[in-house]
């Protein structure tokens, strides 16, 4: 079942979408139309010679800050014939949000579209993200010059999940995060590669056998690289048992 999952990017740098987003799985869906995606430039927004969207930043200090009044109009913009707000979050991407996770991904997928906001420079006006209780959500705890190239990380694993996407349906079923786990190792032929073979269950044919080993790998995995997932999956397993 396939359906246009409307993005709206408000960028002050169109040109660098859709970017990564053409290739693959993720560009023929926006051939297909399973998505489509529009960009808002702020500057558009902006009256004057030099088109400026930034400011110095109130109380003093280095860097620059997008403008309310520039902003404000781009979000506008976005929600113009939008009646239903609730089925278009509005998502503005910064180093401060809240972390990205493939639970809010799997929301995200779920709605009729969204409206991602990047910020340049030191950031957006505080009051901005206020006035419109913007959600903020961050990729990782580091600092990217941009919001950009967080927006396409979104879109990407968003659209992953559209009805249609992906050829196989259980391709995203099998993944890390599901189930709070990462996944479990996988192998391709040559069977033997630098003195490297495949473990032997996964070419004995049982599926029984397979299955466990699986999901034994998956939890050492876990329980060794992300402590944080193996706490929350010990304790859903308790609550389920
Ligand atoms: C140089 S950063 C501003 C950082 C800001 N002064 C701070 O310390 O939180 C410019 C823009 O890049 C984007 N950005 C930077 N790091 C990000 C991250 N880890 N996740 C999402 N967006 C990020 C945000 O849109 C941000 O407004």
């Amino acid at each position: 079942m396939k359906k246009n999952f409307k993005v709206k990017v408000i960028t002050i740098f169109p040109d660098v979408f859709p970017g990564i987003l053409k290739i693959g799985v993720i560009g023929k869906a926006l051939k297909s139309k399973i998505w489509s995606l529009k960009m808002i430039n702020p500057r558009d927004f902006s009256k004057g010679v030099h088109k400026s969207v930034d400011d110095t930043t109130a109380g003093g200090g280095p860097g620059m800050i997008l403008k309310s009044d520039i902003l404000g109009k781009a979000i506008n913009n976005a929600y113009k014939n939008i009646k239903d707000r609730k089925k278009f979050p509005l998502i503005y991407l910064t180093p401060r949000g809240k972390q990205l996770t493939q639970n809010k991904i799997s929301q995200l997928s779920k709605k009729d579209g969204m409206i991602l906001l990047c910020g340049r420079y030191e950031g957006i006006d505080q009051r901005v993200s206020d006035y419109y209780k913007i959600e903020e959500y961050s990729i990782g705890d580091f600092i990217l010059a941009g919001g950009e190239i967080a927006a396409q990380a979104l879109i990407e694993s968003t659209v992953r999940l559209l009805p249609g996407t992906l050829g196989h349906k259980n391709s995203s079923t099998e993944e890390s995060f599901n189930n709070d786990l990462l996944e479990f190792p996988q192998y391709t032929r040559p069977k033997i590669w630098n003195n490297l073979e495949i473990p032997k269950v996964l070419t004995s044919g049982d599926h029984k056998k397979i299955a466990l080993w699986r999901k034994d790998m998956a939890e050492k995995l876990t329980k060794k690289i992300r402590p944080d997932l193996w706490k929350k999956y010990k304790k859903n397993k308790t609550i389920k048992k």
